[in-house]
């Protein structure tokens, strides 16, 4: 039994982490008095490109709004049908429903959690206008076997990165790959912004478009603007800027990101040890050496997941459940089809208390607190 003192760290399931500084950004963000659009998210969306080694990036509001302009882009609209694992956060969905596409949902690997090339190449349907890989826990997804097959079907592969912001799928960074990629800067990712996200385009047309989509389809930039008598809207726009204030926070975690890699691979490895035989769980293999890892996830086998997560909540241990598959929510009922492997993950999978607030010994304790439900689940 572990004696480590509990941390009330350890009863948050995730936290944001901020380094310091990042409050003098937004008052000085606050002062500038340019709260839509301005430099700050110019110099950010260039910061973001220079880490990742690409030639452009598009900062938004969300990592929603970033999927949905991705899609958009990416040509897909009514009447198509994009292949989305059903393992995988809500939003990924509503963004595909927001472009009047439908979503056709896929198995993933449960070792993993994230969809495989045999398995997305046996859903395509003449339909299928996208497939969007969700890199579950920051893992990168690498579909290269199956895109002769999807290039020759005119399928795009647009990337639920959310989660993936700093890992690496190779010797590239995720979103340096040649695919269409989102990432989320939300309150607990790798990376914050408070909240933000960003698309990495293809070519500078594709930027373009972006640019449009997320500026209600405005043709000149904010600066170009400030000097003109008019204006052009050549098309549907949303209004999904990233604000300045938002940029500034972005801006500070940038500077500190190398310590994020550091941390968070820190304390998946501290789980991956600490768990090392413990029966009945399984832990998700996030790749740890290429993945800046945004949670830590185990599977409770033997139908024990819901009685250890009670006494784990009990006790103070902040798990959590990520995710209840999408094909059994109402709201995605109408594209339900049998996926019992994901069915079963849904039942099986836990998260743990991961954030840059723990450290090493907060992991031990809390493994030593799952394996104390454990022996107490089999008695
Ligand atoms: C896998 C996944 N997709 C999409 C999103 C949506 O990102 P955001 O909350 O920034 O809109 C998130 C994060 O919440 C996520 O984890």
């Amino acid at each position: 039994m572990t004696t480590t003192a509990v941390t009330p760290d350890v009863a948050h399931n995730a936290r944001p982490y901020l380094y310091g500084g990042e409050e003098a950004a937004v008052a000085s963000a606050l002062s500038a008095g340019q709260y839509n659009h301005g430099a700050l998210t110019d110099e950010f969306e260039q910061r973001v490109a220079g880490l990742l080694g690409v030639p452009d990036v598009v900062a938004v509001a969300s990592g929603t709004a970033a999927i949905h302009i991705g899609l958009l882009a990416a040509g897909v609209g009514p009447w198509h049908e994009v292949l989305v694992p059903s393992f995988t956060f809500c939003a990924t969905v509503q963004a595909i429903l927001a472009t009047g596409a439908q979503p056709r949902f896929v198995e993933v690997n449960p070792g993993t959690g994230c969809v495989e090339p045999a398995g997305i190449l046996a859903a395509l349907t003449p339909r299928t206008r996208a497939v969007l890989p969700v890199l579950y826990g920051g893992r990168a997804v690498d579909l290269t076997p199956a895109r002769p097959a999807l290039d020759e079907e005119g399928v795009t592969v647009v990337e639920d990165a959310a989660q993936a912001f700093g890992s690496w799928q190779g010797d590239r960074r995720v979103g340096a790959t040649g695919v269409v990629t989102c990432f989320s800067f939300g309150p607990i990712k790798n990376l914050t912004c408070g909240l933000g996200g960003a698309i990495v385009p293809r070519t500078p047309l594709e930027a373009d478009t972006c640019r449009r989509l997320r500026g209600l389809g405005i043709v000149e930039s904010a600066a170009h603007r400030a000097e003109a008598t008019t204006y052009t809207v050549d098309g549907f726009g949303m209004r999904v800027q990233m604000s300045p204030l938002n940029a500034a926070i972005g801006l500070v975690q940038l500077q500190h990101f190398a310590e994020a890699e550091t941390r968070r691979r820190e304390l998946w490895r501290a789980y991956a040890a600490a768990l090392d035989g413990a029966n009945g769980v399984a832990l998700v293999d996030a790749d740890v050496p290429h993945t800046v890892p945004a949670l830590c996830a185990i599977r409770v086998l033997n139908n024990r997941r819901d009685r250890i997560f009670r006494k784990l909540r009990q006790d103070r241990v902040g798990v959590g459940v990520h995710y209840p598959p999408n094909h059994l929510q109402p709201a995605f009922a109408a594209w339900h089809r049998p996926l019992p492997v994901t069915e079963r993950l849904g039942q099986e999978i836990m998260t743990l208390p991961f954030h840059q607030h723990l450290t090493p010994a907060d992991a031990e304790y809390v493994a030593g607190m799952i394996r104390q439900a454990l022996a107490g689940a089999n008695r």
